[in-house]
C-alpha cells in the first residue's frame, strides 16, 4: 500500500519564455500529461528510487526533498506520460509532485507558498536560475500570466482554447540555454533588453486577446514572439520549419515553446484534433493542449 501519491502536470509557455527570467511577464498553461510520484514504505531501508532517465540527478533531488521533510525509509517511484527534456516542464512537474507527496508522508499541512518555495528549491537543482514559471503552472494547474517572484494570475477565458503541441526534436539543457541568453545579455544588454521588452509587450497584448477570444490577434503575438526568439538565437531550422508547416495548415500562429535550441512547438487552431491526427499519420509526435472557458 502506498504512503502517498501525487500528480503534477507538464506545461507549455504560450508566450514570454526567457524574458520571464529578466522580470518580464509570461503566459503559460498546464498540459494533461504529467508526472506521478508514489511513495511506499521501504523494503530495504533508506531511500530508494525507481524511475527511467537522468537517474543520478533525479535521485539527488529525491534525497534532497526527503531530507527537507525529514522522511526516511521509503521507496519512491516517478512515472508519467510527459515527454522529458523537450521544453514541456518535466523537471518542474517532478519537483511539484515530489513536494506534494513528501508533505503527505510527513503529514505536514503546508501553505501553498511553502510548497511552492520547496518545489522551486528542487527545480533550481535542475535549472540553476529558473524564473519559477514552470513550477507555478505545475502547482496552480491553470493558465496563468506569471511575473517572477509573484503568484500567477489565472486568465479569464471567454472560450475554450486549443493548441497543437508538436515534439519536433531533442534538446539540450534549459540551464545551458538560459546561460547562453545571459552571455548575449552581458555582451549587448541594450539589444537584449529591447527584445525582452518587446516580448513582455506581446505577452500583455496576448493575454488581452486570449481573454477576449480573439484568436487571430493572439496567433499574431505567437508569430511575433517566435521571431524574437529567433533573434535571441533560440530557434533551430527544424523548429522554424515546423512552425511554418503549422501556419500553412491554417494555424492562427505558431512558435517554439520552452527554452529552445530544439524541443517542441505550439500552434493555435480552432479545432486542433484533426491537425494532431494529420501529424500522427506522418509519424510525428503531437498532441492537443486544451484550456476550458472560465466559469
Ligand atoms: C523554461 O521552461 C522557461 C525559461 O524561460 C526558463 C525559466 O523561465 O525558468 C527558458
Amino acid at each position: 500500500m502506498s504512503l502517498a501519491k501525487a500528480f503534477a502536470p507538464g506545461k507549455v509557455i504560450l508566450l514570454g519564455e526567457h524574458a520571464v527570467v529578466y522580470g518580464y511577464p509570461a503566459l503559460a498553461g498546464p498540459l494533461e500529461q504529467g508526472i506521478t510520484v508514489t511513495i511506499e514504505p521501504s523494503k530495504t531501508g533508506g531511500i530508494t528510487f525507481q524511475g527511467q532517465e537522468g537517474l543520478s540527478l533525479l535521485e539527488h533531488v529525491l534525497r534532497k526533498c526527503a531530507q527537507s521533510f525529514r522522511v526516511s525509509n521509503v521507496d519512491a517511484s516517478i512515472t508519467g506520460d510527459l515527454p522529458a527534456s523537450v521544453g514541456l516542464g518535466s523537471s518542474a512537474a517532478i519537483s511539484v509532485a515530489l513536494v506534494r507527496a513528501f508533505a503527505q508522508v510527513a503529514r505536514i499541512n503546508m501553505r501553498p507558498q511553502g510548497l511552492l518555495d520547496r518545489a522551486l528549491e528542487l527545480e533550481q537543482e535542475f535549472h540553476g536560475s529558473a524564473s519559477g514559471v514552470d513550477h507555478h503552472v505545475a502547482f496552480e494547474r491553470k493558465l496563468i500570466r506569471y511575473v517572477k517572484g509573484k503568484r500567477g494570475q489565472p486568465l479569464c477565458l471567454s472560450r475554450q482554447i486549443e493548441m497543437v503541441v508538436w515534439v519536433v526534436e531533442p534538446r539540450g539543457s534549459t540551464r545551458e540555454r538560459v546561460n547562453e541568453v545571459k552571455r548575449r545579455y552581458e555582451l549587448d544588454s541594450e539589444r537584449s533588453k529591447k527584445i525582452f521588452q518587446s516580448i513582455g509587450e506581446l505577452v500583455n497584448e496576448g493575454v488581452d486577446a486570449l481573454e477576449k477570444g480573439k484568436l487571430k490577434e493572439f496567433g499574431a503575438t505567437m508569430n511575433d514572439n517566435h521571431s524574437l526568439l529567433q533573434e535571441l538565437g533560440l530557434s533551430t531550422p527544424r523548429l522554424d520549419d515546423a512552425c511554418e508547416r503549422l501556419r500553412q495548415m491554417g494555424a492562427f500562429g505558431a512558435k517554439l515553446t520552452g527554452a529552445g535550441g530544439g524541443g517542441a512547438v505550439i500552434a493555435l487552431f480552432d479545432d486542433a484534433d484533426p491537425m494532431v491526427s494529420n501529424l500522427g499519420a506522418l509519424g510525428e509526435k503531437a498532441f492537443v493542449a486544451r484550456w476550458e472557458a472560465s466559469e
